[in-house]
């Protein structure tokens, strides 16, 4: 069975203060969950020191973004080989990041490769603009998002992969995807297209997350169905609070 993972996005939000205090409260009420992974990823910055506070914890960092280099002239940039013993998980290829600066299919399948080259393991998001989908193309778009960030990877690695699908519609907007169409993404197209490239066995291994609006709300529908794994959380991780109680709901869905 996969092991079902929460895992928090806290995109540009945080000052190192703020940080600590967040990460603190998590480990203080999460800690023992131990049937969920659960994953938090803080800006880069705050992460040495939100790593010192999670030390001897269960609860793993993750960073938002890396460099595919080892190391070179790439100012403002950080490589896999820098997050190694500071973080566990890298998210790659998030939309806010193709939207913003750039990134592409071929940027994120090197990313993925350098990621799990260092160790780490990446988060792959995918997911649909809302006029690709008002077009009817998602299933073929987020196909292909996934073929070309998976490329070069072998069946084994998929047990070391997580790709996340958020649809960009449902990002931030408090319009989640229905546990339906979110599952129906996650199964019918992500995992299919795993299979397509890998096999049976690599589709049945790897995690698939949904991300977009996720809450303490709506977490419990979406965690019930079959095909999706988890979630890659935004506004809803940056309170203890909220994300405690997505992190329990999953808990008990799990026991
Ligand atoms: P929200 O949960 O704020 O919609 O953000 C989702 C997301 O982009 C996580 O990576």
């Amino acid at each position: 069975m996969r092991k079902p993972m929460m895992a928090g996005n806290w995109k540009m939000n945080k000052t190192i203060n703020e940080a600590v205090a967040l990460a603190r409260a998590i480990r203080e009420q999460v800690n023992d969950v131990n049937n969920v992974d659960r994953v938090i990823c803080p800006p880069f910055i705050d992460i040495p020191m939100v790593s010192a506070e999670l030390m001897g914890s269960n609860i793993a960092v993750g960073a938002q973004n890396m460099h595919w280099a080892e190391s070179g002239a790439y100012t403002g940039e950080i490589s896999a080989a820098m997050l190694k013993n500071l973080a566990t998980y890298v998210i790659i290829g998030h939309s806010e990041r193709r939207q913003y600066f750039a990134e592409t299919d071929e940027t994120v399948n090197k990313k993925a490769h350098a990621a799990l080259a260092a160790g780490l393991t990446p988060i792959i998001c995918v997911g649909e603009s809302l006029e690709q989908n008002e077009r009817g193309e998602t299933q073929e778009f987020v196909s292909g998002q996934v073929k070309a960030a998976l490329s070069g990877f072998t069946a084994v690695q998929m047990a070391e992969i997580v790709i996340a699908y958020e649809p960009i519609w449902a990002i931030g907007t408090g319009r989640a995807a229905t546990a339906e169409q979110a599952n129906d993404i996650c199964g019918g197209v992500v995992r299919k297209a795993v299979n397509e490239l890998f096999g049976d066995e690599a589709a049945a291994t790897i995690r698939i997350l949904y991300g977009g609006s996720t809450n303490e709300k709506n977490i419990g529908e979406i965690m019930a169905k079959p095909d999706i794994d988890g979630a890659l959380i935004g506004g809803a991780s940056l309170k203890a609070e909220s994300y405690v109680a997505m992190v329990k709901t999953t808990s008990e869905l799990y026991c």
